[in-house]
Parts: C-alpha cells; sequence; structure tokens
C-alpha cells in the first residue's frame, strides 16, 4: 500500500506558511456575494487557494485539484482516481470578514477517490487537526477520541451536546427544513447546540469529543472531506443524513460518536433538495 506520509507533512507545512502570509496577515474588506447574503467571497480566499496550489504543483506535478475558489471561478468539479487534493482555503469566510475567531484552512488528499488523509488547520486557534487512513486522528500532536457516546438511545440523546450549521441558504423550503430540524432535535433533552461558523472545525468537534454529533446540509465536499477522515480515526463515525454511506459529494453529512447516535439523527431531521457536487 502506498504510504502518503510525505504529502502530509507537506500539506500540513503548507496549510501553516499559508495561514502566517495569508489569512492571519491580512483585515479583508473587500467582499464579494456567491449564492447567498451568507456565502462570501474575498481576494484573500482566492489568494490563499492559489498559494496552497502552487505550492503543491510545484512539488507534485501529476497531482490533481478541487479548490472551493477555482469551482467557483467556473473548473469542473471532478473526482477521478489520481491523487487529488480538495481544497477550502478559508472555511468560515463570514467570520474570516467579521472578525469572528473560527477560520480554518481544510486539506483533504483523496487516491482512487478514497480520502488517505484530512488537515484542517484552525488559524486563529493556532490548532492543527490532521488524520492518516489507519493511523488515528492528532490535534497538535495529541491522538484524539470521540466521546464514544453508546447505548440506550434514549440515554445518549439526552446527553448529547450536538453542533449544527450555519443558515446558508435563505431559500423558503431551505430555511424552513433547517430550523424545523433544530426544533425536532430540541425535543430530545440535549444539553446543548452549538455552531462555530466552520463546518471543518465544527465537524472536528467532534473528534475531540467535546460535541456528540454535527450534522449538515448542504455544505460542500472542500468544508467536510478533510473533517471526515479525522472524525473516523478519531474513533467516530460519518453518514449520509438520510442513514447510507458517507459521500462527500452528496452534500449531506451526519458526524458522531457513534453509529447509535448518527442513526437517531438520521431518523430525526430531513433534508432539503441541493444538486449533488458532482453534477453539472
Ligand atoms: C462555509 C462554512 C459554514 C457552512 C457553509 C460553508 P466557507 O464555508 O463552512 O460553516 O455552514 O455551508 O459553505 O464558504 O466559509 O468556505
Amino acid at each position: 500500500m502506498a504510504d502518503w506520509t510525505d504529502c502530509l507533512n507537506f500539506g500540513i507545512s503548507i496549510a501553516k506558511q499559508a495561514s502566517e502570509v495569508g489569512v492571519m496577515a491580512t483585515n479583508e474588506n473587500a467582499v464579494k456575494l456567491k449564492s447567498s447574503p451568507a456565502d462570501l467571497v474575498t481576494e484573500t480566499d482566492q489568494r490563499v487557494e492559489k498559494i496552497l496550489i502552487s505550492a503543491i504543483r510545484n512539488r507534485y506535478p501529476q497531482h490533481r485539484f478541487i479548490g472551493e475558489e477555482s469551482v467557483a471561478a467556473g473548473e469542473h468539479l471532478e473526482l477521478t482516481d489520481s491523487p487529488t487534493w480538495i481544497i477550502d482555503p478559508i472555511d468560515g469566510t463570514v467570520n474570516f470578514v467579521h472578525r469572528f475567531p473560527f477560520v480554518a484552512i481544510s486539506i483533504a488528499f483523496t487516491v482512487n477517490r478514497q480520502t488517505q488523509f484530512g488537515i484542517v488547520y484552525s488559524c486563529v486557534e493556532d490548532k492543527l487537526f490532521y488524520a492518516q487512513r489507519g493511523g488515528g486522528a492528532f490535534l497538535n500532536g495529541e491522538p484524539l477520541h470521540a466521546s464514544g457516546q453508546q447505548g440506550d438511545i434514549t440515554r445518549v440523546t439526552s446527553h448529547m451536546c450536538y453542533i449544527t450549521h450555519d443558515i446558508m441558504s435563505r431559500d423558503d423550503v431551505a430555511l424552513s427544513t433547517m430550523t424545523s430540524n433544530i426544533r425536532r432535535l430540541l425535543q430530545f433533552p440535549v444539553h446543548g447546540v452549538r455552531a462555530l461558523g466552520t463546518a471543518a472545525v465544527d465537524m472536528c468537534q467532534v473528534a475531540t469529543g467535546g460535541a456528540d454529533a454535527y450534522y449538515h446540509i448542504g455544505m460542500h465536499c472542500w468544508d467536510i472531506a478533510a473533517s471526515a477522515i479525522i472524525v473516523q480515526e478519531a474513533g467516530g463515525v460519518v453518514m449520509d443524513t438520510d442513514g447510507s454511506e458517507f459521500d462527500m459529494m452528496s452534500r449531506r453529512v451526519i458526524a458522531a460518536s457513534s453509529a447509535a447516535v448518527a442513526d437517531r439523527i438520521a431518523q430525526v431531521i430531513q433534508a432539503f433538495p441541493c444538486c449533488r457536487d458532482d453534477e453539472d
């Protein structure tokens, strides 16, 4: 089996460099809207993506890329069997613009369409989450473990702290589905509900055991590809919101401390329609 540790180490070093010279070095006020008032892009997003892609391309000229801003600029999104880097240069652009202190660089690497490693660098917190297939998950070098809540479903949900996603889409069906999902989940006596505004860092909270579950509908593959393997390698579970196998292109995900918690959430929440990432 191929060993992708060199690529992982290179990804970690360029994520840290791009944070230093791009994300942390800039006070951004040139903002453009994409699909909704909550879907923003800044020159820094574009610049950081260019820094990352050109450094990786220099070192690994045969590798392919799926980058949030390249796709927004019209590049075709296709996941092939070739080694592919899936990049979100700033996950949490709204936070970045408002200086709300959770912004991350998210990098996943796939071969034969299977994720080999994931890196989420939470720039302001200086927290580096990463995981390599079969090698465990780490935060700043320390092993990560999901909370592992198991057993009786009523007990599980009554102790749960879960993380939800931002309300990005503003159309009626999406809005009413998202708000009724939260209402339905709050009928369990859960301890708390949080949302940090970056899907990558939100989902990594499940890997740390700080949250027992996270779900999101409508995000893109670059938001969650890296954190999905981090959750799995920390002993957590990822699945589609309809209970089927996780598919990073489906734009639906549940990440949870155990299959029991993930199944329970899948039974309760509903999805609104959105095009797959790999559909034109
Ligand atoms: C967004 C963030 C946000 C999530 C959105 C994403 P971006 O990513 O992850 O938390 O709710 O769905 O699009 O646009 O800041 O890279």
